[in-house]
């Protein structure tokens, strides 16, 4: 009279039948860890704005890497500041660049690490656009597209397992396959940053990349965060011209984005956990307001089970940890 029949709580009565019925998991082995990468020796710079990240020489890039790879992470998206800066980001696509120094060092130190970079013009440029621009002053989608296959290329030639071009041209993911195919780098996967929102969760990269635009914005390029049909819009046309996993970015304000784009295609789906949400947690945790490791566990699963196969995440050396590896 009046009691329950069906009580869901028997379910949740031990740590033992949660685990047992538990319908999302969070392992080390989906999740990648980004990584600054700076010229010279010897260098070790804080980021401000993002608490436990570091601005590192190829050196102690490598140093780094070998403690990660101790925690069992696995996989690196790798960012590189250039030495010198120009109007077309040509040091991007420099063999002897940052980048591919990096990257050839941490092959040579953990052949097993799989090393995906970043392809973009954003910090390679003295505008800090994401592309050429035109006498005008307006980003030349066709020529930014010949200069970011170039950049790719140069990735794999350094022996990069993965590019993730993350400027959001049209066309660039096909312009980038057919350059590698070109070149013989077949097996070379392609991460598209498919669904990148102009969002301003970015703002603590934007620090640690030196990649602020120095005028106007990036919302001719990236999406509008009010879009969700567009989104699946530009994984279509992403598939269609040769990508082999899509990414939806920023992470936790765009779950629902991470569900759609998982529910309309086979594809292995990646959030990624920008910046701005890492620095969030990390100045409340500073201040006591809130419990790091529970807000951070509680995020990437949400991610998970919104449909995100990995995660990139500043996170990941303390997941490791929290997680007992
Ligand atoms: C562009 C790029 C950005 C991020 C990754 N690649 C910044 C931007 O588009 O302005 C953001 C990553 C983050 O916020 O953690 N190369």
């Amino acid at each position: 009279m009046g009691f329950p029949v069906n009580r869901p709580r028997r379910l949740r009565a031990s740590e033992t039948i949660r685990a047992l019925v538990r319908e999302t998991d969070l392992q080390v082995d989906r999740l990648i860890y980004p990584l600054f990468a700076v010229p010279g020796r010897d260098v070790l710079e804080p980021v401000a704005a993002m608490p436990g990240v570091e601005h590192r020489s190829v050196d102690r890039l490598v140093e780094r890497a070998r403690e990660i790879y101790g925690l069992g992470i696995r996989a690196v998206l790798l960012f590189g500041l250039p030495e010198t800066k120009d109007e077309r980001g040509s040091e991007a696509a420099a063999p002897d660049g940052t980048v591919h120094q990096a990257v050839r060092a941490l092959k040579d130190a953990l052949p097993d690490l799989l090393v995906i970079t970043d392809v973009c013009l954003c910090a390679y440029t003295t505008h800090g656009h994401c592309g050429v621009l035109t006498a005008d002053g307006r980003i030349d989608n066709d020529a930014t597209l010949e200069q970011l296959a170039r950049v790719a290329v140069s990735h794999a030639e350094a022996g990069a397992d993965w590019v993730a071009p993350s400027d959001m041209m049209d066309g660039r993911v096909g312009a980038i396959r057919r350059a590698l195919d070109e070149a013989g780098y077949t097996d070379t996967a392609i991460l598209s940053y498919a669904v990148k929102y102009a969002s301003a969760f970015y703002g603590p990269f934007r620090e640690a990349a030196h990649s602020a635009p120095a005028f106007g914005d990036r919302r001719t390029h990236q999406m509008d965060p009010a879009n969700v049909r567009e989104a699946l819009k530009e994984v279509a046309l992403d598939i269609e011209e040769g990508a082999d996993l899509v990414m939806v970015k920023p992470a936790l304000a765009y779950l629902d984005v991470i569900r759609a784009v998982r529910q309309q295609f086979p594809l292995p789906v990646v959030a990624y956990n920008v910046s701005g949400e890492y620095s969030m947690v990390k100045a409340a945790a500073e201040r006591g307001w809130v419990d790091e490791r529970a807000v951070v566990l509680e995020s990437l699963t949400a991610m998970r089970r919104a449909g995100a196969d990995a995660i990139i995440t500043y996170h990941a050396p303390d997941v490791a940890r929290w997680l007992g590896n």
